[in-house]
């Protein structure tokens, strides 16, 4: 087995998809210093640069001052802090669900949740581009496993007609991961309510950045518990922290406590993160200027890309991914970027389909508009065809 495994590696490498582990020595808001150099980055997920805010480390360092670092056990034996609770009350209330349920990851809540509320014999519909982990919970779950060209509503209903009796749930990333568009979110609840099917979304990119509140994309989409069901979201990203949530009504969050695996039999997030979580949710709903200052540095550079020629995938969200085809083109892309002090990721197969690498430059409100011209005047130097004007 570590001979086909050193085999698999081997083939990775020479197709030139190896990934690469990059150790930070520092970070000092979107800058990084790593090898012995700074790099501003544009490759995280903390959209509101939330990430070192003074009150989450203030209230990181109050809670394992007086509670210590770790829960010591699972959340069902004495691992439930009183700082999980807390939590849990102001995400659902955020969100506009009955009741929350914290996960130690987004990776783990979407496990938990497909695995328990799918069975063998039903059907599960998912976006083909949804986030790996909603196509591994619905996989491990034994149910039927449809995946529909991405956003394509039309598509998803046809897979629907072939279902007979089956019970079914249709799981989309909110906001996509790799591709920051928006899931057609109201015409995935009108089908699923004319199917009389369960809808599941994943706002890990969603939550804290879009909707006039913060509070993701089902309420930019004025979609309510009733409309989705379950709603799940990471506390990773927009909210600078760690962990994840599952939100719904009342039976789904006692089921889940009842009998996710993931939520069962893995020890309770630090006391200390859950308290920067909560002081996160707080300033992601009282700090709109952070949405404000997000949004105006997306449409500057959409606005400078555009200029250059450059072929932007079509997204209004944090994520701006440069599309380039092959997977050389986009490392090279990224190598050309880091000799500009600029870190973005080349994301490539099997991440992303053959042919469709790309960088995923990502943007954030501790982003200064000086950041974003120094990012569009590294990319107007990408050798040719990303900075063609004739490619658009
Ligand atoms: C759409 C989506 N869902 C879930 C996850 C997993 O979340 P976590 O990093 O908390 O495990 C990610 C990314 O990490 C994601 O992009």
């Amino acid at each position: 087995m570590l001979h086909r495994l050193a085999t698999l590696t081997a083939e990775r490498e020479s197709g030139q998809l190896l990934r690469r582990l990059r150790t930070i020595d520092h970070a000092d808001g979107p800058w990084l210093e790593s090898g012995g150099r700074r790099l501003l980055s544009f490759c995280s997920n903390d959209y509101l640069g939330l990430a070192q805010h003074p009150q989450l480390i203030a209230a990181f360092k109050r809670t394992a001052d007086d509670e210590g670092v770790g829960s010591t056990s699972a959340h069902l034996i004495c691992g439930h802090r009183r700082e999980h609770a807390a939590l849990e009350e102001a995400l659902a209330a955020w969100t506009g669900r009955d009741r929350a349920l914290l996960f130690s990851t987004g990776y783990m809540a979407n496990l938990g949740v497909l695995q328990t509320l799918l069975a063998r014999g039903d059907l599960c519909l998912q976006d083909k581009l949804n986030h790996a982990c909603l196509l591994d919970g619905a996989q491990l779950s034994g149910a039927e496993l449809k995946r529909y060209p991405h956003a394509d509503v039309a598509a998803a209903a046809r897979q629907f007609s072939s279902r007979g009796g089956a019970a079914a749930l249709l799981a989309t990333d909110g906001v996509f991961s790799m591709d920051g568009d928006v899931a057609p979110l109201r015409e995935l609840a009108d089908l699923c309510a004319r199917e009389q099917a369960t809808l599941m979304v994943d706002d890990a990119h969603g939550l804290g950045v879009l909707g006039s509140d913060g509070a993701g994309s089902l309420s930019a989409a004025g979609l309510g518990q009733h409309e989705v069901p379950v709603l799940m979201a990471t506390l990773g990203k927009a909210l600078g922290c760690a962990g994840a949530f599952v939100a719904g009504s009342a039976s789904l969050i006692d089921g889940l406590t009842q009998l996710a695996r993931p939520y069962i039999y893995t020890t309770a997030m630090p006391p200390a993160v859950a308290a920067a979580a909560l002081a996160a949710v707080q300033l992601a709903q009282s700090e709109t200027w952070r949405r404000e200052k997000l949004a105006a540095s997306i449409a500057r550079f959409r606005r400078g890309a555009a200029e250059l020629g450059l072929p932007l995938l079509p997204s209004s969200s944090a994520i701006q991914p440069l599309l380039l085809g092959d997977a050389d083109t986009a490392v090279a892309a990224s190598r050309h970027l880091e000799q500009h002090c600029l870190l973005v990721g080349a994301i490539r197969p099997p991440t992303v389909p053959a042919g469709k690498a790309r960088l995923r430059i990502t943007l954030s409100a501790a982003h200064d508009d000086a950041h974003v011209d120094q990012l569009l005047a590294a990319l107007e130097t990408l050798p040719a065809p990303a900075a063609s004007p004739r490619r658009v």
